[in-house]
């Protein structure tokens, strides 16, 4: 009897669709603090938007992967981006590769040592409405951070920029053909 309950509530959560954006991956149901922000599921395979590499305090290198929604809306420079649309940012240590400057005359290698997190922006402007349609998540081995004051920095710093640049759409990005 308690599965049945169990079962007719997971459909109706499912139909109510909270967001048919964010899939759930990992142990952990509930996604990041504030937004409910998920590892999307595959987002290691999907396409590079750019690179980044940061020094400071941060010290990494960094891919911004799309999904279908977001590499279409960058392909063609569309902003606001569209609901759906999923950007997901990688970052390793920077380090210099002792390995493989034993093959050049003289060390010049750097490379993306240990993972560090993966940064998530979800666009979906009915949940997100109060944050510019924008959902924040920040995961460290696939479990989102446990520190609240890193997600509150999100929105906080993306909108920076939006007051730079109106046309951002909060996004620092940009797509080269
Ligand atoms: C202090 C400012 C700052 C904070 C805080 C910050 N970001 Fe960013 N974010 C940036 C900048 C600058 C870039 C572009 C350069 C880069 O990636 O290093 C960026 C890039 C990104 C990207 C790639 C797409 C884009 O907007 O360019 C994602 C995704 C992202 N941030 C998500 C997050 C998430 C999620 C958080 C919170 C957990 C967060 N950011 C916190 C400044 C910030």
């Amino acid at each position: 009897m308690r599965k049945t309950i169990a079962c007719a509530v997971a459909i109706v959560a499912v139909s109510v669709g909270v967001s048919p954006f964010v899939a759930a991956q990992g142990p952990d149901e509930h996604g990041s603090l504030i937004y409910g922000v998920k590892l999307p599921e595959g987002y290691r395979d999907w396409k590079l938007i750019s690179v980044a590499q940061e020094n400071g305090q941060n010290n990494d290198i960094r891919a911004i992967l799309g999904n279908e929604i977001a590499i279409k809306a960058f392909r063609e420079n569309a902003r606001p981006f569209p609901d759906g649309a999923i950007i997901a940012r990688l970052a390793w240590r920077y380090q210099s590769s002792p390995r493989n400057d034993s093959v050049f005359p003289a060390p010049q290698s750097f490379v993306a040592g240990p993972p560090t997190n993966v940064q998530i922006s979800v666009k979906d402007s009915r949940r997100y409405a109060e944050t510019a349609g924008w959902g924040y998540g920040q995961f460290e081995d696939g479990l989102p951070t446990k520190n609240p004051a890193v997600v509150q920095s999100c929105f906080a710093c993306h909108t920076k920029l939006q007051k730079l640049e109106a046309n951002a759409d909060y996004v620092f990005t940009n797509y080269s053909h």
